[in-house]
């Protein structure tokens, strides 16, 4: 039987993704949109297609049968057991044996979360499953062992890609690498949360998307098999927070580094105050950066040998988070200040008249310019219409 939504999809082939509103899917979903590959992307809403629900996974594919899938969702890091269990274990589980039954390749998104501290650590490593891991690298890990299990006793043609620290644009939600620029831009990070020398990975989105559309038309080579995307060199996490501070021009967080044992106290205090506020009634949520606490102080680097002697080739070795950096800056301030997250000291002196600005305090000054400007854009106004940019001169 014809399934009944592949006629209205063109002839290319069809991949479907999961997860494509995050920050990685995202970044896949503007890949294959904005390239003329032979390929289609249909990327359902969690409103659409639950991984929480088996009937929306089995619906979705009675309707849409696709030559791959892509799993990029995650339940919120700080989710209850139930939901991380139902989406992040559940969820990649049953999208695993979709796969299986059409034959077709899986590729999981997983994550360094599934790893201990240490340098160099290889695709075969991972943290042991026991009950005191948290609900996040327990799921994922999870995940992992039962998609290597479906691989060997079942066939599933499945690759897991494990990532570190992502950067790149397309968070919605301000986690991860961007956590930390947005404690350093909003000026809310006093001290240094860390010590000299400790190292970590970092995975480019970018690229990222670059590397699973070589894997899916490589089966032979990429398929049972665990890779670590990560750029080669491994980057200093004080030198990432100097970098960034440095770019924004603010003063903090100060070259004073708080021990680890003083953190740690801090950590027990919020979790306490939280605790009381919760039983009197009052909503309140330890933040998410507490729970990876111990990684500001200990490295975890990944070693990058399998991928680097695979058939992938790097489509831009030059390019790292301290390249990023500026561009990030630009993409994320300029968001956070859209949504009234950030305010940054002197800001509003330098964007005076800003029309966004204007539009906030003086609404009638603003309108009058509009009128009397006729909605067109002179020469000598060039600026300050490119700033009121939502009307165009036609
Ligand atoms: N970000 C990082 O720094 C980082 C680092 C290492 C590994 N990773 C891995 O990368 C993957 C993607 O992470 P991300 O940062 O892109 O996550 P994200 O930005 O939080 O996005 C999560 C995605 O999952 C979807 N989702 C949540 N619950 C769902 C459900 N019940 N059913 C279907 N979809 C659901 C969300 O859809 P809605 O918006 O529709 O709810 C959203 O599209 C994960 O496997 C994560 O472990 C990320």
């Amino acid at each position: 039987m014809k399934p009944s939504g592949k006629s209205a999809i063109t002839s290319k082939r069809l991949g479907i993704l999961i997860g494509g509103s995050g920050l990685i899917g995202g970044a896949l979903t503007h890949f294959y949109k904005s390239t003329s590959r032979n390929t289609e992307i249909l990327a359902p809403s969690s409103k659409k297609l639950s991984l929480r629900e088996p009937d929306d996974i089995k619906q979705y594919f009675r309707r849409y049968r696709p030559s791959f899938i892509i799993n990029t969702a995650i339940a919120p890091i700080d989710s209850n057991p139930q939901m991380a269990f139902e989406t992040n274990y559940l969820g990649s589980v049953n999208l695993a044996k979709v796969a299986l039954v059409l034959g077709i390749p899986f590729i999981h998104i997983s994550t360094a979360s599934t790893l201990p501290p240490g340098e160099n650590l290889t695709e075969d490593d991972h943290l042991p499953l026991t009950s005191g891991l948290a609900n996040y690298p327990k799921s994922k890990l999870m995940a992992e062992l039962t998609l290597k299990h479906l691989g060997a006793t079942q066939g599933l043609d499945y690759t897991i890609i494990r990532l570190a620290l992502v950067y790149g644009e397309h968070d919605h939600k301000i986690q991860g690498f961007n956590r930390l620029l947005f404690s350093i831009a909003n000026q809310s990070l006093p001290l240094m949360l860390t010590k000299k020398g400790v190292m970590h990975s970092y995975s480019n989105n970018l690229k990222l998307s670059h590397f699973i559309h070589h894997i899916i038309d490589r089966r032979e080579e990429f398929s049972g098999k665990t890779y670590h995307f990560v750029d080669p060199e491994p980057v200093e996490l004080t030198q990432l927070i100097f970098s960034i501070k440095s770019q924004l021009g603010v003063k903090t967080p100060r070259k004073i580094f708080v021990p680890y044992g003083l953190a740690q106290t801090g950590k027990a205090c919020i979790r306490w105050i939280v605790k009381i506020m919760t039983r009197i009634g009052i909503e309140a949520r330890v933040p998410v950066e507490l729970m990876f606490l111990e990684n500001f102080y200990k490295s975890q680097t990944l070693s990058s040998k399998n991928l680097k002697d695979s058939s992938y080739k790097d489509p831009a070795p030059g390019v790292t988070v301290f390249t990023e950096l500026p561009a990030m800056i630009e993409y994320y301030l300029t968001r956070w200040k859209h949504l009234n997250l950030l305010s940054i000291p002197g800001d509003e002196q330098k964007s005076h008249q800003n029309s966004a600005l204007e539009f906030q305090h003086s609404p009638t000054t603003l309108l009058d310019h509009l009128h009397n400007n006729n909605f067109t854009i002179s020469k000598d106004d060039k600026n300050r219409n490119r700033r009121s940019s939502s009307i165009i001169d036609i």
